[in-house]
């Protein structure tokens, strides 16, 4: 997959996994990075799907209705391309920390609904609940930042109650932040993401 890695100056931080909305690249998370943890590894990848030129991390059918065949053969793509990363870069495979705006962070939550060891934890901001009608692996000690806006009009706010109560359900640590806005990732959020990331 196209991705970005760059090693970080403390090989104890956990690797952040860096996770595009549609439309958007590797570059675009980078910032955040920045915001959340300066020392720890960074591998940023941009999604293989393509839709009407703009990258995704799985295809989908209409807004908000996702290609579940699709998603699963992505995610698993996904997944294998971080125990290959884990190897080629040398990083400790258990220890990432996925952080995924929208469509990133829709792959992020799948990755935690499909495969237990798949990440440490994750800041998802504007999420979807990537699958129904699963069993979800075992998520004990796990943890999960959850952002969300009141007035998303492409995530509801339903939908992230949903995503917590099953994260949950299944053994996770979450922590849901609301914002009175929009879809858009805003930088309070991202200030409360880094808060999160600093007592795990
Ligand atoms: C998705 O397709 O993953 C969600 O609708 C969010 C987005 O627009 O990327």
């Amino acid at each position: 997959m196209r991705h970005i890695f760059e090693k970080g100056s403390n090989p104890n931080k956990p690797t952040l996994l860096l996770l595009h909305g549609t439309g958007g690249t590797e570059q675009d998370l980078l910032p955040l990075a920045e915001i959340i943890d300066k020392e720890a590894n960074i591998l940023s990848v941009r999604g293989n799907v393509l839709e009407n030129g703009m990258p995704r991390f799985f295809k989908r059918l209409a807004e908000g209705v996702f290609d579940e065949e699709d998603l699963i053969f992505r995610t698993k793509e996904l997944n294998d391309f971080l125990d290959e990363s884990a190897e080629k870069y040398d990083f400790d495979r258990k220890n990432i920390v996925a952080v995924g705006y929208s469509n990133g962070a829709n792959i992020a939550a799948s990755l935690m609904f499909h495969y237990q060891d798949a990440l440490r934890g994750a800041s998802l901001h504007h999420p979807m609940v990537p699958r129904r009608g699963i069993e979800l692996p075992n998520l004990e000690n796990k943890h999960v930042f959850i952002s969300a806006g009141t007035n998303d009009p492409i995530c509801p706010s339903q939908e992230s109650e949903e995503l917590h109560s099953l994260l949950e359900g299944a053994g996770a640590t979450v922590e849901i932040h609301w914002e009175n806005r929009g879809h858009q990732l805003t930088i309070s959020e991202v200030r409360a993401a880094a808060d999160w990331f600093k007592n795990l």
